[in-house]
């Protein structure tokens, strides 16, 4: 049972193959994938959906049914329940709108908001298949990440033969069934993330922060997660939903931080700590609220934090990999690799927090990537392609491969 919890998404479109997708589904099934079905108006003409119904158990969506209102909650329901978006047959038309970010059906609304991969199994007349107009679209998609299924070739149900054949089922599920096994490298790991900011409250209704939005931990905790770990994450103040599937435990200042991951620390394969953790604390606490004083200027005396990182570092036992994150405003890779050593990491995530498009708060990221022995430069990319690369880089440096 490899998809055994997946929810798949399959749009059916209007082509002659679409009889084929039924054969999908019931794979789909049988390897224990959740598959919700969208059909165009054109795919009804060609397969009725209650055969989509009875084979998925699932309610099918088509524009037959539905009018234009409710394509608006329903397509952002199966948008992000999505773990997988298939859509097989593919049709020539499907590929054009999905190219040009067209949205004037459920199908292709739905496809344009997801944010999962999309897998595509072309079927169309060889002709349109190689005409130039297709041809573009579909490098226009697969560089935007969409993956091709066939198509095959072979005698087409026009009388023609070439390309243009439906991938067989058989196919379709196994390519799916192997990217999300091979998408897998994390299983049976165990991975603590630390995400957002530390408070350190002065008294009930004030505190000392910084401008961590936990994107960044939120990011490599999702994708640890997809990628098949257990994964617990200690978060401060985020401005983020937090991941499903996911063991959240949250914490106020830097010494919660500290409780939390000395319990943590010891039951995890891997420890990211991304969490921007106040250096200083304040002396005095205040059980309720400060009054107004009557002289011009106070004080207020800060004491020094635990660094949390450096206990978690004395904690380290043989195989488990500690990563760090440095932010800096000057000598970046000086400054990190000192944080590499004193804090006994094996990776650092080094920011320039000074750059535009890298640090806190933003949805992008600019990092080099150091470990004892190597480095590598991240250019400006999106937090969730950096988790990826960062997720890389550890696997990398666990089985001992990490050069630069
Ligand atoms: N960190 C920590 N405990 C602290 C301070 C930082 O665990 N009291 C962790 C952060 O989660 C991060 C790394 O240490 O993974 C580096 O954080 P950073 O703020 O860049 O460095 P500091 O050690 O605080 O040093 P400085 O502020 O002097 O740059």
């Amino acid at each position: 049972m490899i998809l055994e919890g997946k929810k798949i998404v399959l749009g059916v479109t209007g082509g002659i193959a679409a009889y084929k997708s039924a054969e999908i589904v019931s794979r789909l099934r049988r390897s224990g994938a959740d598959v919700h079905v969208i059909m165009t108006r054109n795919a009804t003409e060609f397969i009725a959906p209650l055969t989509f119904q009875t084979l998925s158990r699932n309610q099918v969506v088509s524009d037959t049914f539905q009018t234009p209102e409710n394509w608006q909650v329903e397509h952002v329901a199966l948008a992000q329940l999505a773990d997988l978006f298939l859509v097989a047959p593919a049709t020539a038309n499907i590929l054009a709108k999905m190219a040009c970010g067209i949205a004037d059906d459920m199908l292709s609304t739905t496809l344009l908001a997801t944010k999962a991969p999309i897998f595509v199994a072309p079927a169309m007349n060889t002709g349109m298949w190689t005409a130039e107009a297709t041809q573009e679209n579909m490098k226009r998609l697969t560089q935007r990440g969409v993956r091709v299924i066939g198509p095959g070739t072979g005698m087409l149900a026009c009388g023609d033969s070439g390309a243009g054949r439906m991938s067989e089922p058989a196919e379709i599920v196994a390519e799916i069934e192997n990217w999300f096994t091979q998408g897998q490298d994390y299983r049976g790991l165990r991975v603590l993330v630390t995400a957002g900011a530390t408070r350190e409250r002065l008294d009930p209704v004030r505190f000392m922060t910084n401008d961590s939005s936990g994107k960044m931990g939120i990011a490599i905790a999702k994708a640890a997660r997809q990628r098949g770990a257990e994964v617990t994450l200690v978060y401060g103040a985020v401005t983020q939903p937090l991941p499903e599937g996911v063991t959240c435990i949250p914490v106020e200042s830097a010494m919660d931080l500290r409780d939390a991951m000395v319990a943590e620390t010891p039951a995890h394969d891997v420890v990211i700590q991304t969490a921007a953790v106040a250096d200083y604390r304040f002396l005095n606490r205040f059980d309720t609220k400060m009054k107004k004083q009557s002289q011009r200027e106070i004080t207020l005396v800060l004491v020094e934090n635990p660094d949390v990182a450096a206990e978690v570092g004395k904690l380290k036992k043989p195989g488990q990999i500690l990563v760090g994150f440095a932010a800096e405003t000057n000598q970046l890779e000086e400054n990190a690799e000192k944080k590499l050593e004193k804090k006994n990491l094996d990776l650092i995530v080094a920011n320039d927090v000074t750059r535009p498009g890298a640090g806190f708060n933003t949805d992008t990221n600019i990092a080099t990537l150091i470990w004892r022995g190597g480095r590598e430069e991240l250019p400006l990319q999106q937090k969730t392609e950096m988790a990826q690369r960062i997720l890389d880089r550890i696997q990398l440096l666990r089985s001992g491969n990490s050069v630069s």
